[in-house]
């Protein structure tokens, strides 16, 4: 079945704010593999998948590639991505077929250093996060028209009432979370039966992967965001605020 047979946003509802939260119940019973290709369908052009790579956004990138002949998959390199991890880019990258776009601050690390200190990570993480995710984001954002994200509900209090589709007011664009219902379970079952290259650190405790000063393993029965900014408050890095 067509998605976009049991729905289709025409003109200014395809980026109107209740338009989409009226069509997020009829997406969400279609599933999400049908979600993203009602995006790629309803968005023709300027349909973004953020990718950092994780267990999610590896479901995200085989489900897009199914749909999609020429999928923009971006990534924010803040250059402080694990090694597993630019590995696992290039694997992805083979595998599926595309370029992944590299959206990045001009600020190289040493200049970081020189203005606000050495591992501004450690004494100021929003700072950081701000300088190396949140602006280089901001600016790539504001010349697309959509954009899919791996959130789930189950992550974070913040994420609790993600839709599967709805207004970006902070981007101004169409955002897409694709999982919103799914749990981890689902993710990893997903890509166990489709064979889908991940991330190896998953395999040793590392469940939720960022840069490698905030993250580290977790330990049994710990929650699985516990090794993203471990001993600080910090939940987020901002992306989805
Ligand atoms: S974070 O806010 O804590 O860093 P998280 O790691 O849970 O986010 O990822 C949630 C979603 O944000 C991912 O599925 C992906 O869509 C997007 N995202 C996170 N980090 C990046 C990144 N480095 N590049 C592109 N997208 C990212
Ligand atoms: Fe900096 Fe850590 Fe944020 Fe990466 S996750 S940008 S190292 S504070």
């Amino acid at each position: 079945m067509n998605p976009f047979h049991v729905l289709k946003l025409s003109g200014a509802d395809s980026r109107s704010p209740a338009a989409l939260q009226q069509a997020a119940p009829t997406l969400e019973a279609l599933g999400a593999q049908e979600i993203v290709r009602w995006a790629v369908q309803q968005y023709p052009t300027g349909l973004v998948l953020a990718s950092s790579f994780g267990a999610e956004d590896m479901v995200l990138i085989d489900m897009l590639a199914r749909v999609a002949e020429h999928p923009t998959i971006f990534y924010l390199d803040t250059g402080l991505l694990f090694p597993e991890t630019y590995e696992l880019i290039n694997q992805a990258e083979e595998r599926y077929g595309f370029k992944a776009v590299r959206v990045a601050t001009d600020m190289d690390l040493g200049t970081q250093a020189v203005q606000y200190g050495d591992a501004l990570w450690a004494t100021n993480p929003d700072q950081c996060c701000q300088i190396r995710k949140v602006l280089p984001l901001q600016q790539y954002l504001k010349d697309q028209i959509a954009w899919i994200t791996g959130i789930r509900r189950d992550q974070t209090a913040q994420r609790k009432s993600a839709p599967v589709v709805g207004w970006d007011d902070r981007h101004q664009l169409v955002k897409l979370n694709p999982l919103a219902a799914w749990s981890a379970k689902d993710v990893f079952r997903y890509l166990v039966k489709n064979q889908v290259p991940y991330n190896p650190l998953h395999d040793y405790g590392y469940l939720s992967i960022g840069c490698v000063p905030c993250t580290r393993p977790i330990k049994p029965g710990e929650n699985p965001r516990a090794g993203r900014w471990a001993g600080q408050e910090k939940t987020e890095c901002g992306l989805h605020l």
